[in-house]
């Protein structure tokens, strides 16, 4: 109940468009309510009696109406379309805004292609709003009026048909709760679809190179045909919906046409009203079998307006505090003050954790794969928040910075460098407008990618292709480490973002780094230690806990820290 309150507030936020397209439409569709009343009029006045006068009359009102109804459908469709177009953009923009608010451990968990396909969730939920609640409003409204004016005309007819019409009631509620649980069916299977397509084609390479292109078009058509097989199920319900609404509907009028016709002999009833009240009844007919295929789609909407809310209805525990302060010249030192913290709450990566990494100095963090490198990279960022304990930053608690203001500050280069399908410039300047070409520039050699981009024949103009296809990877981390280095940030992280750059030109751009960006506070993760054995401070990160200080030291405290040195000789 509670989500058809909230989809009703979000209607009423365009109310003043609804209302505007309800009356519009009513107003276009009153022509449509007076046409069997004007038949009644020109039988019972102006062919029963040939009265040319009355039939001139009729004439001429039924023609005016008739362009007045014309003129507002017209005007109802522009304006519909208007409506439409606008709420589809609110609400896919405000969607989008939403996913990308929400925390990492969401993506974890959501696979990208499910949620490109629940994009097409807000075409639905707009076409409800835009669609079927003026239609079911406008339906409700037409009913009664309807009958309002067939009882008028024959309170026997109408009465008849009152009685038989509650039919239509329950086999609309019975048939509704059928075809929301298959239309959910649907959209389950064609999610997972359309999930399955969208990674596949991102892993092009690897099923190439397994040489598993059929097995994976076996699979793609095994989930096609599950999909077919919901899809035929849900075209089966909507036609046993369709049918059987319509025979109802026809049933109920065939009844009363009978009745009335039997009136007609015994003479109770003009024909005159008799066709009047029978085009009322067909009318009714229409309006609820139109009803019943409104209430069909609205239970397909339902199911896209409860995937809609699933989304909206995460609250990112991961966002600026209504006081969160904004950083001015930071210094740049890091603490991690008691630290625990693991993806899944039983499996703690750190515990009580105590790390510092004063300002503008060089540290090293290693350790053996696994052993959470990148989930300190990631506590700094605050992309994950630690279970108990608190990361700083120069002394204030990272959870009380906003969170733009601190990851401005960061820079990072990770693991996988993670490029767009943009020009090299684009890539290095991402998002950050007020770069300067020189400054891109300037990135590029410190990331030693500068010679290799010049000798390209569009330069830093050139096109890497989606994930930088066209790159070597010791290539696209470079250009990543660039796009880290351009931004200017206070605190460097490279989380293994020279691991395919051959050891000469990763000591070069350390070099660089030192040279250029003085002062600048780098951490450097690898599992290189010829990375990091200049260190001003090394983090060596084994059996959960972190030990740390200069190479020679850690060489002569630690056996593990030997050992995991030895085995790299
Ligand atoms: N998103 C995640 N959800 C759940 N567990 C994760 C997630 N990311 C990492 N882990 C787990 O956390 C642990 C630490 O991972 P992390 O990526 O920090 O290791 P690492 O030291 O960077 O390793 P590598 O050197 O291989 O990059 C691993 O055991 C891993 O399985
Ligand atoms: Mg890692």
């Amino acid at each position: 109940m509670k989500k058809e309150v909230r989809l009703l507030k979000l209607a009423l936020s365009y109310k003043r468009q609804i209302l505007t397209l309800f009356f519009l439409s009513l107003f276009s569709a009153s022509f449509g309510l007076f046409i069997p009343y004007i038949s009644k009029l020109f039988i019972d006045k102006a062919f029963i009696n040939k009265n040319a006068h009355n039939f001139i009359k009729l004439s001429i009102v039924s023609a005016v109406l008739f362009l007045i109804s014309t003129l507002m459908n017209l005007i109802a469709n522009v304006v519909k379309n208007r409506i439409s177009v606008r709420i589809k953009l609110d609400l896919a923009s405000g969607f989008i805004k939403k996913i990308y608010l929400l925390d990492m451990a969401f993506f974890n968990f959501k696979a990208a292609g499910e949620n490109i396909y629940r994009l097409s969730d807000t075409e639905s939920v707009a076409n409800f709003i835009v669609e079927r609640l003026p239609g079911i409003g406008l339906d409700l409204v037409k009913i009664p009026i309807i009958l309002a004016i067939s009882l008028c005309i024959n309170v026997h007819l109408t009465i008849v048909l009152l009685i038989l019409s509650p039919l239509f009631l329950v086999h609309r509620v019975y048939l509704q709760k059928k075809l929301r649980s298959v239309y959910e069916e649907n959209w389950r299977n064609r999610a997972k679809l359309f999930q399955e397509i969208t990674e596949s084609f991102s892993k092009i390479l690897i099923i190439k190179a397994f040489a598993l292109e059929s097995f994976q078009h076996r699979k793609y058509v095994k989930s096609l045909v599950e999909n077919i097989r919901s899809l035929i199920k849900s075209f089966r319900w909507s036609t046993i919906n369709t049918l059987s609404a319509s025979f109802l509907s026809k049933g109920i009028l065939g009844l009363v046409t009978i009745y009335g016709g039997w009136m007609i002999i015994k003479g109770q009833l003009t024909l005159g009203s008799y066709t009047a009240v029978m085009i009322y009844l067909v009318q009714i007919g229409a309006l609820l079998e139109s009803l019943g295929t409104r209430i069909a789609y609205l239970s397909n909407e339902r199911v896209s307006i409860d995937k809609f809310y699933e989304i909206m209805d995460i609250a990112p525990r991961i966002k600026d505090k209504p006081n969160a302060i904004e950083l001015e010249q930071i210094k740049g030192t890091i603490n991690f003050k008691e630290v625990t913290f693991g993806y899944e709450n039983d499996k703690a990566i750190f515990e009580n954790l105590n790390l510092e990494i004063p300002a503008g100095s060089w540290v090293g963090v290693v350790g053996l794969s696994g052993s959470g490198k990148t989930t300190l990279m990631n506590l700094i960022l605050r992309l994950y928040e630690p279970t108990f304990g608190d990361v700083q930053l120069d002394g204030v608690s990272i959870k009380d910075i906003k969170l733009k203001s601190l990851r401005s500050n960061i820079g990072i280069a990770t693991q996988q460098p993670l490029l767009f399908d943009l020009s090299v410039k684009e890539n290095i300047r991402y998002g950050l407008k007020s770069l300067s070409d020189t400054q891109i520039i300037e990135a590029g050699k410190i990331a030693c990618i500068d010679d290799y981009i010049t000798g390209l024949p569009q330069g830093y103009e050139s096109f890497i292709g989606e994930d930088a296809c066209r790159l070597s990877q010791g290539q696209k981390q470079r250009i990543s480490i660039a796009r880290a280095v351009a931004r200017n940030p206070r605190v460097l992280i490279l989380d293994e973002a020279s691991s395919s750059v051959d050891a000469y030109t990763e000591e070069r751009i350390f070099e660089n780094l030192r040279a250029k960006r003085q002062g600048l506070g780098t951490i450097i993760i690898s599992q290189r230690l010829s990375s990091v054995k200049d260190a001003d401070k090394i983090y060596f990160f084994v059996k959960g806990m972190a030990i740390h200080g200069k190479h020679e030291e850690l060489l002569h405290r630690s056996q593990d820290y030997r050992d995991f040195f030895q085995n790299q000789l």
